[in-house]
Protein backbone atom coordinates (compact mmCIF):
# COMPACT_ATOMS: atom_id res chain seq x y z
CA UNK A 1 0.00 0.00 0.00
CA UNK A 2 1.45 3.08 -0.65
CA UNK A 3 1.93 5.50 2.15
CA UNK A 4 1.46 9.39 2.34
CA UNK A 5 4.69 9.98 2.99
CA UNK A 6 5.16 8.59 -0.76
CA UNK A 7 2.07 10.44 -1.68
CA UNK A 8 3.86 13.98 0.00
CA UNK A 9 6.90 12.87 -2.48
CA UNK A 10 4.97 12.83 -5.04
CA UNK A 11 4.08 15.61 -7.66
CA UNK A 12 0.89 16.59 -6.73
CA UNK A 13 1.69 17.75 -3.34
CA UNK A 14 2.50 20.74 -4.20
CA UNK A 15 -0.81 22.48 -3.39
CA UNK A 16 0.76 25.76 -1.85
CA UNK A 17 2.96 26.04 -4.89
CA UNK A 18 -0.05 26.11 -7.06
CA UNK A 19 -1.92 28.89 -8.56
CA UNK A 20 -5.94 28.75 -8.10
CA UNK A 21 -5.89 28.76 -11.63
CA UNK A 22 -3.37 25.72 -11.60
CA UNK A 23 -5.49 24.17 -9.14
CA UNK A 24 -8.77 24.66 -11.00
CA UNK A 25 -6.67 23.07 -13.84
CA UNK A 26 -5.89 20.16 -12.98
CA UNK A 27 -9.40 19.09 -11.36
CA UNK A 28 -10.81 20.09 -14.40
CA UNK A 29 -8.54 16.79 -15.63
CA UNK A 30 -9.40 15.29 -12.82
CA UNK A 31 -13.22 15.38 -13.54
CA UNK A 32 -12.26 13.87 -17.44
CA UNK A 33 -10.48 10.92 -15.84
CA UNK A 34 -13.42 10.43 -13.70
CA UNK A 35 -16.19 10.48 -16.00
CA UNK A 36 -13.92 8.32 -18.42
CA UNK A 37 -13.18 5.40 -15.66
CA UNK A 38 -17.34 5.15 -14.68
CA UNK A 39 -18.11 5.16 -17.86
CA UNK A 40 -20.23 2.40 -17.71
CA UNK A 41 -19.94 0.73 -14.18
CA UNK A 42 -23.45 -0.23 -12.29
CA UNK A 43 -21.70 -1.41 -9.34
CA UNK A 44 -21.42 0.66 -6.33
CA UNK A 45 -18.55 -0.59 -5.00
CA UNK A 46 -16.65 -0.58 -8.16
CA UNK A 47 -17.44 3.09 -8.85
CA UNK A 48 -16.83 4.51 -4.94
CA UNK A 49 -13.36 2.49 -5.45
CA UNK A 50 -12.41 3.30 -8.37
CA UNK A 51 -13.20 6.98 -7.25
CA UNK A 52 -11.40 7.11 -4.12
CA UNK A 53 -8.23 5.99 -6.43
CA UNK A 54 -8.67 8.35 -8.78
CA UNK A 55 -9.34 11.40 -6.26
CA UNK A 56 -6.73 10.36 -3.61
CA UNK A 57 -3.89 10.34 -6.58
CA UNK A 58 -4.94 13.80 -7.78
CA UNK A 59 -6.03 15.76 -4.63
CA UNK A 60 -2.56 17.13 -3.96
CA UNK A 61 -3.18 17.53 -0.08
CA UNK A 62 -5.62 14.62 0.78
CA UNK A 63 -4.14 12.03 3.48
CA UNK A 64 -7.43 10.20 3.07
CA UNK A 65 -10.28 9.72 0.75
CA UNK A 66 -13.26 7.60 1.30
CA UNK A 67 -16.52 6.65 1.03
CA UNK A 68 -18.98 6.12 4.17
CA UNK A 69 -22.24 4.80 3.88
CA UNK A 70 -25.45 5.19 5.34
CA UNK A 71 -26.28 1.11 6.97
CA UNK A 72 -29.19 2.15 9.27
CA UNK A 73 -31.14 4.76 10.58
CA UNK A 74 -28.42 7.16 11.37
CA UNK A 75 -25.97 5.40 10.98
CA UNK A 76 -22.74 5.50 8.93
CA UNK A 77 -19.90 2.62 7.83
CA UNK A 78 -16.79 2.69 6.49
CA UNK A 79 -17.05 1.90 2.60
CA UNK A 80 -14.15 2.00 0.05
CA UNK A 81 -10.99 3.90 1.11
CA UNK A 82 -7.73 5.32 -0.19
CA UNK A 83 -4.93 6.39 3.30
CA UNK A 84 -4.92 4.51 6.72
CA UNK A 85 -7.00 2.48 8.42
CA UNK A 86 -10.56 4.24 9.20
CA UNK A 87 -13.35 4.75 12.06
CA UNK A 88 -15.68 1.57 10.61
CA UNK A 89 -18.73 3.78 12.15
CA UNK A 90 -19.50 7.36 12.75
CA UNK A 91 -23.56 8.04 14.04
CA UNK A 92 -25.11 10.59 12.36
CA UNK A 93 -24.52 12.41 15.79
CA UNK A 94 -20.68 12.69 15.65
CA UNK A 95 -17.84 14.06 13.96
CA UNK A 96 -17.60 15.56 10.46
CA UNK A 97 -19.22 13.14 8.51
CA UNK A 98 -22.30 12.88 11.31
CA UNK A 99 -22.82 16.54 10.36
CA UNK A 100 -22.19 16.39 6.76
CA UNK A 101 -24.82 13.17 6.63
CA UNK A 102 -27.40 15.00 9.55
CA UNK A 103 -27.34 18.41 7.43
CA UNK A 104 -27.19 16.77 3.98
CA UNK A 105 -24.37 20.00 3.39
CA UNK A 106 -20.94 19.76 2.49
CA UNK A 107 -18.91 20.53 5.47
CA UNK A 108 -15.46 22.27 4.79
CA UNK A 109 -13.42 22.41 8.08
CA UNK A 110 -9.93 24.27 8.44
CA UNK A 111 -8.95 23.03 11.34
CA UNK A 112 -10.55 19.65 12.72
CA UNK A 113 -9.55 20.74 16.20
CA UNK A 114 -11.68 23.76 16.46
CA UNK A 115 -14.64 21.07 15.17
CA UNK A 116 -17.23 20.34 18.14
CA UNK A 117 -17.09 16.19 17.76
CA UNK A 118 -14.91 15.70 15.70
CA UNK A 119 -13.68 12.26 15.40
CA UNK A 120 -9.60 11.65 15.51
CA UNK A 121 -9.17 8.30 13.46
CA UNK A 122 -5.83 9.86 12.43
CA UNK A 123 -4.04 11.86 14.97
CA UNK A 124 -2.14 13.46 12.15
CA UNK A 125 -5.23 14.89 10.99
CA UNK A 126 -6.40 18.73 10.54
CA UNK A 127 -8.97 19.47 8.00
CA UNK A 128 -11.30 17.82 6.07
CA UNK A 129 -14.08 18.28 3.07
CA UNK A 130 -17.56 16.22 3.86
CA UNK A 131 -19.54 16.24 0.57
CA UNK A 132 -22.94 14.12 1.24
CA UNK A 133 -24.40 11.49 -1.52
CA UNK A 134 -27.25 10.67 -2.62
CA UNK A 135 -28.38 8.39 -5.09
CA UNK A 136 -30.32 9.30 -8.27
CA UNK A 137 -33.66 8.96 -6.25
CA UNK A 138 -32.41 11.61 -3.83
CA UNK A 139 -32.08 9.12 -0.65
CA UNK A 140 -28.88 10.02 1.14
CA UNK A 141 -26.43 6.99 0.53
CA UNK A 142 -23.30 7.92 2.07
CA UNK A 143 -20.91 10.85 2.47
CA UNK A 144 -17.19 11.64 0.63
CA UNK A 145 -14.62 11.90 3.22
CA UNK A 146 -11.52 13.90 2.13
CA UNK A 147 -8.88 14.35 4.90
CA UNK A 148 -5.81 16.06 5.17
CA UNK A 149 -2.73 16.48 7.19
CA UNK A 150 -2.04 20.31 6.31
CA UNK A 151 -4.23 22.95 8.45
CA UNK A 152 -6.85 24.64 6.16
CA UNK A 153 -6.08 22.42 3.06
CA UNK A 154 -8.85 22.88 1.43
CA UNK A 155 -11.13 26.03 0.26
CA UNK A 156 -13.99 26.99 -2.41
CA UNK A 157 -11.80 25.51 -5.64
CA UNK A 158 -11.48 21.86 -3.46
CA UNK A 159 -15.60 21.99 -2.66
CA UNK A 160 -16.62 23.31 -6.10
CA UNK A 161 -14.17 20.31 -7.23
CA UNK A 162 -15.64 17.58 -4.98
CA UNK A 163 -18.77 18.56 -5.32
CA UNK A 164 -18.91 18.10 -9.32
CA UNK A 165 -16.87 14.88 -8.31
CA UNK A 166 -20.21 13.44 -6.52
CA UNK A 167 -22.47 14.48 -9.00
CA UNK A 168 -20.23 12.39 -11.65
CA UNK A 169 -20.45 9.82 -9.49
CA UNK A 170 -23.91 9.20 -8.11
CA UNK A 171 -25.39 7.93 -11.50
CA UNK A 172 -23.33 5.06 -10.68
CA UNK A 173 -25.12 4.23 -7.45
CA UNK A 174 -27.80 3.74 -8.83
CA UNK A 175 -27.72 -0.38 -8.45
CA UNK A 176 -26.77 -2.41 -5.29
CA UNK A 177 -27.99 0.92 -3.02
CA UNK A 178 -31.36 -0.41 -1.72
CA UNK A 179 -30.20 -1.51 1.57
CA UNK A 180 -28.41 1.39 2.99
CA UNK A 181 -31.52 3.53 2.52
CA UNK A 182 -33.40 4.91 5.56
N1 LIG B 1 -12.97 12.74 9.54
C1 LIG B 1 -14.04 12.05 10.09
C2 LIG B 1 -13.66 10.75 10.71
C3 LIG B 1 -13.33 9.71 9.73
S1 LIG B 1 -11.77 9.62 9.39
O1 LIG B 1 -10.92 10.59 9.76
C4 LIG B 1 -11.28 8.55 8.27
C5 LIG B 1 -14.97 12.83 10.99
O2 LIG B 1 -14.61 13.51 11.94
O3 LIG B 1 -16.13 12.74 10.72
Amino acid sequence: MRTNANKAASEWHTISAMSPDERKQRYEETLSELASVLAGIEDSITAMATSCAVLYERIPAASWVGFYRVVGPRLLRIGPYQGGVGCLEIPFDRGVCGAAARERQTQLVSDVHAFPGHIACDAAARSEVVVPVSEPGGSLVAVLDVDSHELAAFGEIDREFLEKAVELIRPHLKSNTSAWLL
